[in-house]
């Protein structure tokens, strides 16, 4: 009964703020909801008997079922949809979570212990009208290929025109706020994310990351020895997809059933490959790692190598290339990240790659 709700939400803008349906004929349940609703900013439909609550059921975005009708509702054999919870007050028993099963319920929440998760999930409504953000994936071909220096500034282009994060999974790497110059900012790092054990809402993480303008970023305390927490990362994906235009991740090369499955949650997986024969050598083993990924494309920089040479060898389409970018170094010292400038060779190469990756990637074996 457990479920994403994140990998959910592919709504189209409504015209007013969807309101979440309560389902209970208990007086004491409904005004602690509507309490819980008011502090999210939204206003439930509310319906006292089973048979008005089928009428919205299909129609809201939500629905909060209360422990006292979730048999009675249960019996009358709802259509089966995303984002039904069942709410009860105090300790639930085991025949709710028959209930629960039978109306395809997420979960069976408890009050006053989730009334935290509640109010999230009912804040997340306000976000349902932005669709969900792009997932950009990108990981090294080999060492030291560049995929960090891409994946933040991809992440700069696409800040220039929606809410964006760049998102650090290689507990090992430099940390991306510093390579963004995003260091000195306060704000939440995956430290203090896998304390966490509760829903995040898309609206609170966006907020609470270091940012700057529409750029956000996740990622350690330099010098933390933290690792990635498997829950923490699926919530913070899940929001930050949810709460973001773009989200860019950068993958770590090393072998790791939780990065595999970030990978595989990402829309489209870039490999950073260097076009030199050892570059794309390896670059051909991280592409077959990620083999059924169906929008792994390959990001080309330095090299002889051509493009269509390096499809051939890899079996996997390559989305564009990279210029060398002179005095990288320097701007990533002075804070401004790998984008010093949009209009500079850097810059250009990766507005040009977001246009690509909008538009659907080549098949293998034809240059981009
Ligand atoms: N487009 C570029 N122009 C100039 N230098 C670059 C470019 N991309 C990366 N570099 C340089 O190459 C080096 C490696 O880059 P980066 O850290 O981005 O690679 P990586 O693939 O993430 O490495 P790792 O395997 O350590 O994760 C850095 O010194 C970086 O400044
Ligand atoms: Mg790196």
């Amino acid at each position: 009964m457990t479920s994403d709700p994140g990998t959910h939400d592919t709504h189209t803008a409504p015209a007013a703020r969807p309101a979440p349906l309560v389902v209970t004929a208990d007086p004491a349940l409904r005004d602690e909801l509507q309490r819980l609703a008011a502090a999210a900013g939204v206003t439930p439909d509310l319906a006292a008997d089973p048979g008005h609550a089928l009428r919205s059921w299909t129609r809201a975005p939500v629905v909060l079922v209360g422990g006292d009708l979730a048999h009675a509702l249960a019996d009358l054999g709802p259509d089966r949809r995303d984002g039904v919870h069942v709410i009860t007050w105090g300790a639930t028993d085991t025949s709710l979570f028959r209930a629960g099963l039978a109306l395809g319920a997420e979960n069976v929440a408890e009050l006053p212990r989730s009334e935290g998760w509640v109010v999230e999930t009912l804040t997340d409504l306000g976000e349902a009208a932005r669709p969900r953000g792009l997932v950009i994936g990108v990981v090294g071909g080999s060492g030291g290929a560049g995929a960090t220096t891409l994946a933040c500034a991809l992440g700069q282009s696409a800040a220039r025109t929606g809410d964006t994060v760049v998102v650090d999974t290689d507990p090992l790497g430099p940390g991306l706020d510093r390579v963004l110059g995003l260091d000195r900012h306060d704000g939440f790092r995956w430290d203090a994310l896998c304390q966490t054990t509760g829903r995040l809402s898309a609206r609170a993480l966006r907020q609470a990351l270091p940012r700057r303008d529409r750029l956000g970023v996740l990622t350690w305390y330099a010098g933390s020895t933290a690792t990635l927490q498997a829950f923490a990362v699926r919530e913070a994906l899940s929001a930050a997809r949810r709460g973001h235009e773009t989200v860019v991740v950068d993958l770590p090369r090393t072998p790791d059933p939780l990065v595999d499955e970030v990978a595989s949650r990402c829309d489209v997986l870039l490999v950073a490959t260097v076009a030199t024969v050892a570059g794309v050598a390896s670059a051909a083993r991280v592409c077959a790692r990620h083999d059924a990924h169906r929008g792994l494309a390959l990001v080309l920089r330095g090299g002889p190598l051509l493009d269509h040479e390096v499809a051939r060898a890899t079996g996997k389409p390559v989305l564009g290339a990279v210029p060398h970018q002179r005095a990288l170094a320097e701007a990533i010292d002075l804070g401004l990240g790998p984008v010093r400038n949009h209009r500079g060779p850097l810059g250009r190469a990766c507005a040009d790659l977001l246009v690509r990756i909008a538009v659907p990637v080549p098949p293998a074996g034809r240059a981009a």
